[in-house]
């Protein structure tokens, strides 16, 4: 997603600027061209020369210097970004910005650039909640310029208050999001499910399984990147929180088949990547259950299985996890849950499947195609589904 994009790094005078280390770091990792420029004061926080060895690219600090040491024109960079991304943006720079103010290389570029602008503010917390400030980035957002609200925590007066860099990995996800805005899934959206649900024994324990939510998490950010809006509903994980998206909280089965209820009131697609426990305890106790006796026997009652139940006219996804005769198995359940395609992961292999970054799926559909795929990272996985998700779509919308 990020491959071939070339992304403008501006980096203004604030004690976060070395977290902008980070983030050409990740970028460029990712396979973009990342143009950083630093303001005069970024580059007494943190050295041009680091961003260079990171980037592999020429910083550009002065504009003047840029014209004759790189003999670039001044608004080349404004002309070839397909977004710009100013992390740290201190209360100065978004001044200068709101009021059209370009005397520098960073304020040249954005005032020339057609691509899209996002601010990562990291000031003061009085500065941050300035009315000044408030106003000039409400001019800003008004003018289309996206703003990665600042974190609480700890600020560099020592004080604790708003106006923290946002997490470098909210940066990332913000910057995959804007860039994927025209992408072939704009304008749709899509209710992913992930994660194991839990069902409780009493207040302290519960039944759960070994899904770790990638495969879900993979496909909406996957969804996102390519302009979905996104309602991930998910089970407990050990994961980050994505970013840009909408994300709702849920532990158990029944939980879920509300949450999926109301989120596809308004879905163009389903799908149902989560491990939804089959049964749950017919009752949780309400206290926690003491050990006194030698054994203990629990009621188990089947959950909803929200596939079947939901309705509405949208595209519907299901995972199979088979371990033998998987195409037919899956193939019945696509059958009985009346899906449109049905991605079945074979869970003997060691490299597919629960916990690992890794899966081979076979992905079947109503018309009968089956697409045998190698062994690919979640994310790749995701994105073939994505693949046949948009050719359904399109499909659909032709009749
Ligand atoms: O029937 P089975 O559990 O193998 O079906 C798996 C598919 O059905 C998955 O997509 C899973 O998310 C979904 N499912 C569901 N509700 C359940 C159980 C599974 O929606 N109670």
């Amino acid at each position: 997603m990020l491959a071939n994009k070339t992304v403008i790094l501006g980096i203004t005078g604030s004690l976060a600027a070395y977290k902008a280390a980070d983030i050409a770091s990740k970028l460029t990792q990712a396979g973009a061209r990342v143009e950083v420029i630093m303001t005069e004061s970024a580059t007494r926080f943190i050295a041009p020369l680091t961003l260079r060895n990171i980037t592999g690219r020429p910083v550009v600090t002065d504009m003047f210097e840029l014209a004759s040491e790189f003999s670039i024109e001044h608004v080349a960079l404004a002309e070839a970004a397909d977004v710009v991304a100013i992390a740290p943006a201190t209360a100065s720079l978004i001044a200068r910005l709101a009021a059209g103010i370009s005397d520098d290389m960073l304020t040249v570029t954005v005032l020339a650039t057609k691509a899209p602008v996002i601010l990562a503010p990291a000031m003061n917390v009085n500065m941050f909640e300035n009315s000044i400030t408030q106003d000039n980035l409400a001019k800003l957002k008004a003018r289309g310029f996206t703003i990665i609200d600042p974190a609480y925590g700890r600020l560099a007066s020592g004080k604790i208050g708003l106006g923290r860099l946002a997490d470098v990995d909210k940066i990332i996800g913000t910057i995959k999001q804007v860039l994927g805005r025209g992408g072939d899934l704009a304008g749709k959206r899509m209710v992913v499910t992930a994660g194991g649900t839990q069902e409780p024994i009493d207040p302290v324990r519960h039944i759960g399984n070994r899904s770790s939510g990638k495969m879900g998490y993979a496909i909406a950010e996957a969804a996102r990147d390519r302009g979905a809006t996104v309602t991930l509903v998910t089970a407990p994980t050990s994961l980050p929180e994505p970013v840009g998206m909408e994300v709702v909280h849920i532990e158990t089965a029944a939980q879920m088949k509300e949450a999926v209820a109301e989120a596809t009131s308004q879905a163009d697609a389903l799908i149902m990547a989560a491990a939804v426990a089959d049964y749950q305890p017919k009752s949780a106790a309400k206290a926690k259950i003491k050990k006194e006796t030698p054994s203990l026997t629990l009621e188990l009652i089947r959950t909803p299985d929200i596939l079947t139940e939901v309705k509405g006219d949208f595209l519907k996804v299901g995972f199979a996890a088979e371990s033998e005769d998987i195409v037919a198995n899956a193939r019945q359940k696509l059958e009985k849950k009346q899906l449109d395609i049905i991605v079945a992961n074979d869970i003997t292999d060691a490299d597919s499947g629960f916990g690992v970054d890794t899966n081979k799926v076979t992905l079947i559909d109503r018309d009968g195609k089956v697409e045998n795929l190698p062994l690919l990272t979640k994310r790749e996985v995701a994105d073939r589904i994505l693949d046949r998700v948009v050719e359904l779509l399109a499909k659909k919308a032709r009749r």
